[in-house]
């Protein structure tokens, strides 16, 4: 399993938002979080990826306890194995598409070699439909390309999972169909197992499972 997760519980002083929450993810998988507003799915992908810390249960990410580490591990094991999309793009302004995707890679204890990384950068932009495109900063590509230099930057550390918080929430139908269609490849070709948080019917469809927290989350 590459993640498993066990009776898992947050709560935030006297306000339990989740609890008793136990499910597994295979490698490669497509695991689609749905429910009503404020019903806790980003609090539970953020402790499924050690940004936010449970109050209860554990979280195994291919066999290590995320809530037996020290921030620092913490860390350490979110740059090399996890790759984050939010709803907002969260891309540098002044930095150019390249720049951003190369990003997460200054976070990684192992020095890469600069020419592989950039190449490597350069051919997941391409993937997501960005050649030519590399050198532009944000405020020069439209809402979708922003948000797919942003799936290009959550590959760029070969993680073995993409946490994405509703990554189509803020765009038109035609850009949003576009970016679950690039994040759909990029899971078929890279083998990266995806959990996203999505109020989309049409891409919560497409993936291979959903956990409902309209159905008192059993999965
Ligand atoms: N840092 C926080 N402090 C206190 N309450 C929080 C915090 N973050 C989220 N909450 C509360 O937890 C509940 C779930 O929030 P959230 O996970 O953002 O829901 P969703 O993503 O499903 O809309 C909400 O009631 C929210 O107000
Ligand atoms: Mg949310």
């Amino acid at each position: 399993m590459l993640l498993d997760v066990r009776d898992l519980s947050k709560s935030y002083g006297d306000t339990q938002v989740f609890s008793a929450l136990s499910f597994t993810i295979a490698a490669g998988e497509t695991v689609a979080v749905v429910g009503p507003s404020g019903c806790g799915k980003s609090t539970l992908l953020n402790c499924l990826g050690g940004l936010d810390r449970p109050t209860g249960g554990s979280v195994q990410l291919d066999g290590r306890d995320l809530t037996t580490l020290n921030d620092d591990e913490l860390a350490a094991l979110r740059a090399s194995a996890i790759g984050f999309v939010f709803q907002d793009h969260h891309l540098l302004p002044q930095l150019s598409a390249l720049e951003n995707v190369l990003l997460p890679t200054l976070a990684l204890a192992k020095k890469l070699d600069e020419a592989q990384v950039r190449a490597a950068a350069r051919e997941l932009l391409a993937k997501v439909g960005l050649t030519g495109k590399e050198d532009r900063r944000p405020a020069q590509l439209s809402g979708g390309e922003r948000q797919r230099v942003a799936l290009a930057r959550a590959l760029i550390n070969k993680p073995k999972l993409i946490l994405a918080d509703e990554p189509t929430g803020a765009l038109d139908v035609a850009n949003a169909t576009a970016v679950a269609d690039v994040l759909l490849a990029l899971n078929r070709d890279t083998g990266t197992a995806l959990v996203a948080v999505t109020h989309s019917p049409a891409l919560a469809a497409r993936m291979s499972r959903q956990i409902d927290f309209a159905q008192g989350v059993s999965a």
